[in-house]
């Protein structure tokens, strides 16, 4: 019998991705529509390190993620250290280290890998990128209206459609002043269904009703009342009773001015957003894909009081939101706004024949210098042959230097997706190819 080997798996780690190529161009493309959108607001980037103390995560990240989705271990050095499952804390670690020293307000982003132990399925991953955009030391709501304003615009800077996302908008304290004044919860109570409302939308009706029960001291007249609460608007709302008003009047101003700068149909007051994270203190976002076969968030956000209280005495509130590149581009996929990303920016240059190369190659690191893209080949294979392998690299244009262009001093170009060929001047041929050929 033939010796079996046992090869290893070529497939990634589970619920993390390979990136080949294709995948990283479009990766690539998308973060840097992202970071122009961000910078173009005057935000800073920033980057920390994937690997933090447990504590760092235990305070104030919520119980899902530190009991369930943790990547922890004990280092060599008996030091309790865990993967980031999220970049806020590592954020507020770092502002609050510097806090003297920020000119405020603060605004910064990053793009960071973040690893949680989950259940892979559509739209959740174990590593997964996400930008984080977030603004310190400022109290009142023209924070929000900035971070909401950012969030908006890097949707329409991709190109996306009116009615192809919601920004879904709530405040931490309208929920607590719910469940604690009008329905007289104690702390535990709270916690429970808050815990239970932010998972609401996953589970069935029935499921949800079971699950409640036990937090609530009279669930036939409470569970209406959940009901109303979950499904008023701005004006009903405020009718409940004992629900906090400033809240209320918080979003209604904050409305106001995001319609005034254009934001109107797709902001959306959804007292039913919770958000997982306990650090949260006031106002609470999340952005959704209108098409129903991506139904988890595009984004979630919202304003932290008490994060920089973790390292000092001193105070500075923040806000920001983190947004993920999985579900995000399952997003631009669905709305159809991926452009063609071949590489029609770069030119390729096969050999024509053996004692040609350094002629090619010379051309090649000329038009380089001249601060053209090119790719050339290292061998003369049959001309065909180096044809099929631009047309898989996804070229458009490939350049021919054969014995009689270079008598000429010209070289002839090809267009691969038109099949247009033409003889171009070898003298000022980088001019031309940025001017008649955007390259
Ligand atoms: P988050 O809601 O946990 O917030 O994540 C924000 C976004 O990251 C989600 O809307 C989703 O797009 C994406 N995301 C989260 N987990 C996964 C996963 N397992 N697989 C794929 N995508 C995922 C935060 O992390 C906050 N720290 C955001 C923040 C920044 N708040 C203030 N500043």
């Amino acid at each position: 019998m033939e010796n079996q080997k046992n090869f290893l798996t070529t497939a990634p780690y589970k619920g993390t991705r390979d990136f080949y190529p294709d995948e990283m161009r479009l990766r690539n493309w998308m973060f840097s529509v992202m970071r122009e959108t961000v910078l173009s607001f005057g935000y800073e980037e920033y980057d920390g390190p994937i690997l933090e103390s447990f504590d760092l995560y235990k305070a104030k990240s919520g119980e899902e993620i530190v009991e369930r989705q943790l990547y922890d271990f004990v280092d060599k050095g008996e030091r309790r250290v865990a993967i980031r499952p999220e970049m806020t804390p590592t954020l507020a670690r770092m502002v609050a280290g510097n806090l003297r020293n920020l000119p405020r307000p603060v605004r910064w982003f990053s793009i960071p890998n973040l690893w949680r132990y989950e259940q892979p399925g559509k739209g959740r991953l174990r590593e997964h990128w996400q930008l984080n955009v977030d603004l310190f030391g400022v109290d009142s709501f023209r924070a929000e209206l900035e971070i909401l304003l950012i969030a908006d615009s890097i949707l329409k800077r991709f190109g996306a459609p009116e009615g192809s996302y919601q920004i879904r908008v709530s405040h931490r304290k309208l929920l607590d002043s719910f469940l604690k004044n009008t329905l007289k919860l104690n702390a535990d109570q709270v916690h429970g269904v808050s815990k239970l409302l932010d998972k609401k939308s996953k589970i069935s009706a029935e499921a949800f009703e079971t699950e409640i029960k036990p937090f609530l001291d009279d669930a036939t007249k409470q569970i209406p009342w959940i009901e109303k609460f979950l499904s008023s608007d701005l004006q009903s709302v405020s009718e409940i009773p004992e629900i906090d008003p400033e809240s209320v009047s918080f979003i209604r101003d904050l409305f106001g001015e995001l319609q005034a700068l254009g934001v109107t149909k797709q902001l959306i007051f959804d007292p039913s957003i919770v958000r997982g994270f306990d650090y949260y203190t006031g106002c609470i976002f999340e952005v959704f894909d209108t098409n129903p076969e991506n139904r988890r968030s595009l984004y979630g956000g919202g304003r932290y009081d008490n994060l920089i209280g973790l390292f000092s005495k001193e105070q500075l509130s923040g806000i920001g939101f983190g947004l993920g590149d999985v579900t995000f581009k399952n997003f631009l996929e669905g709305h159809g706004l991926i452009p063609n990303l071949n590489r029609e920016k770069t030119v390729f240059l096969p050999i024509m024949e053996e004692s040609l190369f350094l002629e090619t190659f010379k051309l090649s690191k000329e038009l380089r210098e001249n601060g053209i893209l090119a790719e050339t080949m290292l061998d003369s294979a049959k001309i065909g042959k180096q044809i099929q392998t631009a047309e898989k690299k996804g070229y458009r244009f490939v350049l021919f230097l054969g014995e009689s262009e270079i008598s000429t001093d010209t070289v002839q170009i090809k267009d691969l997706i038109s099949g247009e060929q033409k003889s171009l001047p070898r003298n000022g041929l980088s001019e031309i190819l940025k001017k008649d050929f955007q390259l």
